[in-house]
């Protein structure tokens, strides 16, 4: 591995469950972590963080972005070598935007972009790897292929389906001030769940497809959810109180990921100014909205001119 190889790396912002599909959808929206890893001749990593998460995150071999280059490199089968990574981060920690499996995207698409020409890493090897890393196939599969993405275990690991979403969707977040634990919010589910509510998910993560991709007009039926929200509402009482006001006006509101943000699934631009109203009327604390695309390309990576 040469030294001063560099490589650019921005990866997008992902909410997963959307309603219905836990732990298998999820849509990547335009908010980024953008960074750069450099091959240095000493061994070990130094991390410099701007943004989100300066002065918190670990700046070591410990930082999550650093042990999923590492764990891509042992997977080639290429020792690692010493690293340089400064990190420009703006996807909001511990909210549900899918931030971890983000930073372990960022180092599995760096190291992929570092190894190119030495060992080449194929679609499916790089979800295998994000998914071993992450423990769930749900944010790692949109932050690296983008768009809407339909993801399952299959016999042989994960595996994915993009899918472009109708050009009406309009995604809104809104994110608070407090966090949510991801293992907590899990802690919450329940070992079995009755056979009525895994059928009501059924209907509604089909249906959900159909809304996203053709039918925008049917998203408040297709985003009801039986198997993860209502479990996991004691733990953030106010996501669950804005969801009910939202979804009582006909927005299409929903916990993102493990939450605490919120994601409104409008089914065009304008519906977003109303839900953002209702919101600011009604929070306690604050909450802040954004107004997001959804992103197409998923994970992108560049050689940086004229290295090695
Ligand atoms: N499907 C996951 C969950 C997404 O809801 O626990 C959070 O990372």
């Amino acid at each position: 591995m040469p030294v001063g190889r560099s490589v650019r790396v921005k990866v997008p912002a992902t909410s997963a469950n959307l309603g219905p599909g836990f732990d298998t959808l999820g849509l990547a929206l335009a908010l980024y972590d953008d960074l750069t890893v450099t091959v240095r001749e000493a061994p070990g990593a130094t991390v410099t963080v701007h943004g989100v998460g300066e002065g918190e995150v670990p700046t070591d071999e410990t930082n999550l972005v650093v042990r999923s280059i590492a764990h891509t490199f042992a997977a080639a089968g290429v020792p690692m070598p010493g690293v340089q990574l400064i990190a420009n981060n703006s996807i909001p920690h511990g909210r549900g935007l899918g931030s971890s499996g983000a930073a372990i995207v960022s180092g599995i698409v760096a190291a992929k972009g570092l190894l190119e020409g030495i060992v080449e890493l194929d679609a499916a090897q790089l979800l295998a790897l994000a998914t071993e890393l992450e423990g769930h196939p749900d944010n790692v599969a949109p932050a690296l292929f983008g768009g809407l993405t339909i993801a399952w275990m299959s016999g042989t690991g994960p595996a994915h389906k993009k899918l472009m979403v109708h050009r009406g969707v309009s995604p809104l977040v809104f994110v608070p001030e407090h966090v949510m634990s991801t293992a907590l919010a899990r802690s919450l589910q329940p070992q079995s769940v009755p056979h009525e509510d895994a059928v009501f998910n059924v209907s509604r993560s089909a249906l959900l497809i159909a809304a996203l991709v053709q039918s925008p007009e049917l998203l408040l039926a297709a985003t009801e959810d039986k198997l993860h929200q209502n479990y996991r509402a004691q733990a953030m009482p106010e996501t669950n109180r804005l969801i009910s006001a939202l979804r009582a006006a006909g927005f299409p509101a929903v916990v993102s990921g493990a939450g605490p943000s919120i994601l409104v699934l409008c089914s065009d631009p304008a519906q977003r100014l109303a839900a953002a109203s209702l919101v600011a009327d009604s929070a306690e604390t604050v909450w802040q909205p954004l107004m997001l695309a959804v992103d197409f390309l998923g994970a992108t990576v560049q050689r940086t001119a004229g290295t090695p």
